[in-house]
């Protein structure tokens, strides 16, 4: 069954206490307003529909969810029905028009698929989708008549909307509704805003067409967890927790082994191999892939960043790092953006890598700063071998070019722009701040004398 979303999103958010519109605030790495517009797009939705508000806040959200996505824009926030007829004027004709709103980022593919499969299984004029929570408090209510139809919405945020039977209900409305589209505009029409809040309730529509002869009914949510909204930042924490849940265990069900799943953040973009082993307190976001057969230790945090197939990463922080095959970091490096690590390279402890490459198999083992630097294959930078890549009076960063198969000594500084030819060598505690031809040793430091009988004359 070919069907629209009308995804809501132009709601104030005033609950959430933030300069920052609800619908922007991130569950595992994308905004509240991506998760309902990706169901949708799951669910096979023929056309999209993000209802916006004034500020446009969703525009490059928009733009980048392809080409089954489009905007409107709610000039006045006047209530969810208001932003349902924002929408009508995009809508390109599809039988059925399935509402979201943009703030319950759990609603999955599946539920909306079921929700439209029963819809049209009985011609209803609308369909929506509920469940029996605990802790009913703030959603509107389903109120049915002694024989168990559907009648009618409440609401419930507000004082006055709803009596003490029906706050007493505990069959809630998820906000998630199939609509016949061709009765949808005239029963829109017929809301008014006599209510507590002065606001067009999306929920009133149902009493309207139910009015006029339509069939409403509801559906029960197959997990009452999928309908939990987000209005104010508990519940975004709350929510958030369940997402990560339910990410972590797709990725268990897909062969990644986590030591503490408890502890784990992953991004809902984030794709990682079998045979990758996870240790306690690990965050993989945004952008971020790892291969198969990796182990990523404790505390590790990789930000947009590529691990390649059996990397082992301890205690260290990418961000914007790719990581080859069989390579070794940390513990307790950081890798900076523009770092790229060849297969079976190492780095080891306390060292810090930005807008660099690093070999096939060399090696930074030790108390290094690598920046703005080629490094060859098969080389070894000696501990605390550091590239001085900034001129501090002329502002300009240079790079350092290292061949294969070089070795430093330790406490070199390479002072950039220099080059370092293949199968070069530095002599301990050098400075070098000229060219060091292939298969030369750089001695780069003050020859060492001794005061005979010091000790004595101070004494
Ligand atoms: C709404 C429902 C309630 C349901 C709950 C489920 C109404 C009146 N009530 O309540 O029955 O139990 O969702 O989560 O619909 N929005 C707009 N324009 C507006 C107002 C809201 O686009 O003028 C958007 C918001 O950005 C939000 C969504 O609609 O994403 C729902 O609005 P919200 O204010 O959160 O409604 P609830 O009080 O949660
Ligand atoms: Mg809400």
């Amino acid at each position: 069954m070919s069907f629209a979303v009308v995804v809501l999103a132009a709601g104030r958010g005033t609950r959430m206490r933030s300069r920052v519109p609800k619908v922007l605030h991130e569950i595992a790495g994308r905004p509240l307003a991506g998760w309902p517009v990706a169901a949708a797009l799951e669910a096979g939705a023929a056309q999209v529909v993000v209802v916006q508000g004034p500020d446009r806040a969703l525009d490059a959200l928009i733009a980048a969810a392809g080409e089954r996505v489009s905007g409107a824009v709610q000039e006045v926030a006047n209530g969810t029905a208001g932003a349902v007829v924002a929408a009508l004027s995009e809508l390109r004709g599809e039988d059925v028009v399935v509402v979201l709103p943009g703030d319950a980022p759990l609603v999955d593919a599946a539920s909306i698929r079921e929700l439209v499969d029963r819809h049209t299984g009985r011609a209803a004029a609308a369909t929506v989708l509920g469940a029996v929570l605990d802790d009913p408090t703030g959603y509107g209510r389903l109120v049915r008549d002694d024989a168990g139809d559907l009648v009618k919405i409440v609401e419930t945020k507000a004082a006055g909307d709803a009596t003490e039977a029906e706050l007493a209900i505990r069959e809630v409305n998820a906000g998630v509704y199939a609509f016949n589209a061709a009765m949808l505009p005239a029963a829109l029409d017929q809301i008014g805003s006599d209510n507590a809040q002065g606001e067009h309730y999306l929920p009133d529509v149902l009493e309207v067409l139910r009015a006029s002869g339509g069939a409403i009914g509801a559906v029960a949510a197959a997990d009452p967890a999928v309908i939990l909204g987000v209005n104010d930042r508990w519940q975004l924490a709350q929510v958030a927790a369940i997402a990560q849940a339910r990410i972590v265990k797709d990725h268990a069900l897909s062969g990644v082994t986590f030591l503490d799943a408890s502890s784990v953040l992953i991004d809902v973009d984030v794709t990682i191999g079998e045979d990758t082993v996870i240790e306690p307190a690990v965050q993989l976001r945004s952008g971020t892939t790892v291969g198969r057969d990796c182990h990523l230790g404790q505390g590790t945090v990789a930000i947009g960043s590529d691990i390649a197939d059996g990397a082992t990463i301890r205690f260290s922080t990418l961000d914007g790092a790719t990581v080859g095959d069989g390579v070794s970091v940390g513990p307790y490096a950081y890798l900076r953006p523009g770092t790229r690590l060849e297969a079976g390279a190492k780095v080891g402890t306390f060292v810090e890598i930005k807008n660099s490459v690093v070999g096939e198999g060399s090696k930074v083992p030790h108390l290094s700063y690598i920046g703005d630097a080629d490094v060859g294959p098969g080389t070894n930078l000696g501990a605390a071998t550091i590239t001085a890549n900034y001129n501090g009076k002329t502002k300009v960063k240079s790079r350092t070019t290292i061949g294969a198969g070089v070795r430093t000594s330790v406490d070199t500084t390479l002072v950039a722009p220099v080059t370092l030819g293949d199968r070069a060598y530095t002599a301990a505690g050098s400075i070098v701040t000229t060219d060091v031809p292939a298969g030369a040793l750089a001695v780069a430091r003050a020859r060492q004398h001794n005061i005979d009988g010091y000790a004595d004359r101070e004494g």
